[in-house]
Order: C-alpha cells, then structure tokens, then sequence
C-alpha cells in the first residue's frame, strides 16, 4: 500500500501551493469581504491549466488524475474558499458533464473554451421545490420542430452570473420521474434565457451564487446532452464526482484554521506561557490535527478508487461528510484558540468558519450523504 504522491502529483501541489500563496491568499480577505469575483486569478489558474485539470491535453486541460484535482481544489481552498469553490464547480460540474455525456461534436465545441479557462461552466440541477428532493425539477424542456424550449428558475448556482456555458437539467417526460429528466447545454446570451438573483451569502461572498431564469428559452435540438431521460442519472454521477472536490475543499478551509489556530497557540502568552502549552489547547490541536488527517485520507481513498475505475459513490460522500462535518468543527474551534481575537475580522479565521459551512450543504447535504451512504450499504 502506498499513500505517497507520484513525482507529477508533488508537481501539481507544489506549483498550485505556490500560486495560492504568492497570489490567492493575499487577495482573499479583500476580495470576499467587497465580494470581488477573482477573474484575473481564474484566468492565470486557466493558463496554467487548473480550468481543466482532468481533461486531456488535446482538449486544452491537464490530462491529470482525480487525486491531482482533488490535490488542487485543497490547495485554493486553503488560500481562499471563494476561488476555490469557483475552481471545483467549474472543473467538477459545469465541464464535467459535458465531458462524460458530450458527443464528440459538442466536445470539440464547448471543452476547450472552458478547459482553458476562457469561458467559465456552471452547472444547473438545483430549483426552489428541488433541493434535496433532486429528481422533483419542474424546468421543463419541450420539443418543437429542430429546438428545444425550456421553462423554469433554477437556484444557488454557482458562477451563474459569471459563467458562458451551462449545463441545465430539465424535465422533458412527465410522469417518468428520474428517467423524464434530461440534460442541455445553454449558452449565455441565449433568448429567453436572463440571470435572475445574485445571492447574498454568509460566506465565500467572492464567489457568485445565482439564480438563472428560463422563459420560453430555444436552444437547438443538438443541445440535448446525453440521452433524453438520462439527465438525472448523469448528474447523480457527477455529484459523486464532484462531493470529492467538496471535500477537499473543505479540507483545505480546515487546513488553514489549523495552521492559524496552532501559531497563534504557539505564540500568544497568557499565564507566563504559550496558550498552547495548557492541556485544553494542545489537545484541541491534537484532536484537529487527527481529524484534519483522516479526513485527507478519505478524501485521497474516494479520488484513488475513482481514478482506479472503481465504484466510489459510498466513499466520495463519506470523504465529503466527514471533511465537511470536522472542517466547521476545527474553524469553530480555531476561533475558541484565538479567542476574541478570533471573533474579529483583523484574523482570517472568522472568514474559514463562514466559508466552509458551505461544505455541509453545497452539493447535497450532511444529511442527503448520509443518504447515499444508508443506501449503498443496502439500507
Ligand atoms: N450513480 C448512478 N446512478 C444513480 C446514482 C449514482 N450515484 N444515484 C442514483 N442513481 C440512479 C438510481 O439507480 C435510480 O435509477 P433506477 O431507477 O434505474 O434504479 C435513479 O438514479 C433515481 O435514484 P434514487 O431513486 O436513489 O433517487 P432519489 O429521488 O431517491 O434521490 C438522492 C436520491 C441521493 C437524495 C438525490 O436526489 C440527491 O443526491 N439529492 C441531493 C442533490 C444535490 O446534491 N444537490 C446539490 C446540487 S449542487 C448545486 O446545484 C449548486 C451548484 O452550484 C452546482
């Protein structure tokens, strides 16, 4: 059994480290606190391929692996959970779909636009009645001669306002359930189709959060995605997937809690001594530390048996729930470290706790992974 990293995943984490802390991480406090969308960052991560890690060079990605990408999502994260949900969304969702149930013909057109960074992908499954309850959308999307017409709202899309290239999930046979739902590809500036509601979020506030509004959009009948009927199937694939990124999302907002709470532990004196040198620090530390640990290894495990073409449903929602369930934990008490300090906004740890309880929601939620979990164990 190894858990090392090959020489080209040291690579991808030693270069994507750098950039994160030479360029991200300076930014980050200013820009999520102005809710300042990171699109000069976005376009030197697309130069430098991070638009399109897993795709194939000859589409203009990386050609690397799922622990490559997942080693990716950690790092943004780790400097700014805002670019790093921007990054995973993009690269997880609003590309992945196309890249697993395109033709050809709509590969060549739409993956290396966004592989490159050039236009961003944002991915729509999400309506006001269909959170959790996934396969309930009520978009609907009807054939008409050579297009098809979408109706319908959908919400808390990431990027929506920023993206070019959606990927939308949409009822085309009623009655039918999960397998009356199929998927489109929708480009910005299409009629009939606008950019409703911006959110206004707790955290990650330099990403953008959107509603996107349907009425009586036509797009050409080549932009079925995949076969009619297999739009929520697809996603499902995806959201396993992409619940890998999440939670290396969250692993990376946990990371940098840590590291915060252990040098301010180290350093700030009370009672003639480092707080850190009190039982009830170092073992908080020692407890974050652990967990921090063996969520990176759930995490690695649901990439690895994922790039090994195993089945991984079951450990992608694990890696993400735990990730996820330990990172609010370890940002909440990177705070209780810090103490009033922590409360402020002159230390970043306020901003890890707002952004990574996202992580516990986004994606399906704590309780939809225990779900997926329930389920594969037969349940
Ligand atoms: N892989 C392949 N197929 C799958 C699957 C998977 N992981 N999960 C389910 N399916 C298939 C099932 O086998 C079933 O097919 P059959 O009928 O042929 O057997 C079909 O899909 C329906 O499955 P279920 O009966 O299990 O569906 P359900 O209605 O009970 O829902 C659920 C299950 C797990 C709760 C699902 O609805 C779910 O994951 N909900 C949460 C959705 C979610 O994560 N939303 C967040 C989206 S992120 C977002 O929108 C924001 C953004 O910016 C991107």
């Amino acid at each position: 059994m190894d858990l090392g990293l090959t020489p080209e995943q040291e690579a991808v984490r030693s270069d994507i480290r750098e950039f994160a802390d030479e360029v991200i991480a300076p930014q980050a406090a200013h820009n999520e606190r102005n809710e300042i969308f990171p699109r000069e960052i976005l376009n030197e991560l697309g130069r430098r391929g991070y638009m399109g890690i897993t795709i194939p060079q000859e589409y203009g990605g990386m050609g690397m692996d799922t622990i490559s990408y997942a080693i990716v999502s950690e790092e943004v994260s780790r400097a700014c959970g805002s670019t790093g949900i921007t990054v995973a969304a993009h690269n997880a969702l609003g590309t992945q779909q196309i890249w697993i149930m395109g033709t050809e013909e709509q590969k060549e057109k739409y993956i290396p636009q966004l592989a490159s960074g050039r236009k961003l992908g944002s991915w729509g499954l999400t309506e006001p009645q269909a959170g959790s309850d996934a396969s309930g959308v009520q978009t609907t999307a009807v054939e008409e001669g050579d297009e098809w017409v979408l109706n319908g709202t959908k919400v808390f899309i990431t990027s929506g306002h920023e993206a070019g290239i959606f990927t939308i999930m949409a009822r085309t046979d009623k009655g039918r359930g999960a397998h009356g739902i199929s998927a489109f590809i929708v480009e910005k500036g299409t009629p009939g189709f606008r950019l409703g509601t911006k959110e206004n979020k707790m955290g990650l506030r330099a990403s953008v959060t959107s509603e996107l509004v349907f009425e009586d959009c036509r797009i050409p009948k080549e932009n079925l995605l995949g076969e009619r009927g297999m739009g929520f199937i697809g996603a499902m694939k995806i959201l396993d997937s992409g619940r890998i990124g999440i939670g290396a999302m969250a692993l990376g907002i946990a990371q940098a809690a840590f590291d915060s709470a252990l040098e301010y532990a180290k350093t700030r004196q009370q009672f003639g001594k480092p707080i850190g040198k009190f039982q009830a620090i170092g073992f908080m530390l020692a407890n974050m530390a652990m967990e921090i640990d063996a969520a990176r290894l759930l995490v690695m495990r649901a990439a690895w048996l994922k790039d090994h073409g195993r089945k991984y449903t079951k450990e992608a929602a694990m890696a993400k729930l735990y990730a996820s369930e330990i990172g609010t934990k370890t940002a909440s008490l990177a705070i209780q470290i810090h103490g009033g300090h922590g409360y402020t906004t002159r230390h970043p740890v306020e901003r890890f706790y707002r952004d990574i309880k996202l992580c516990e929601i986004g994606e399906g939620t704590s309780e939809v992974q225990r779900i997926v979990i329930s389920r594969q164990l037969g349940l």
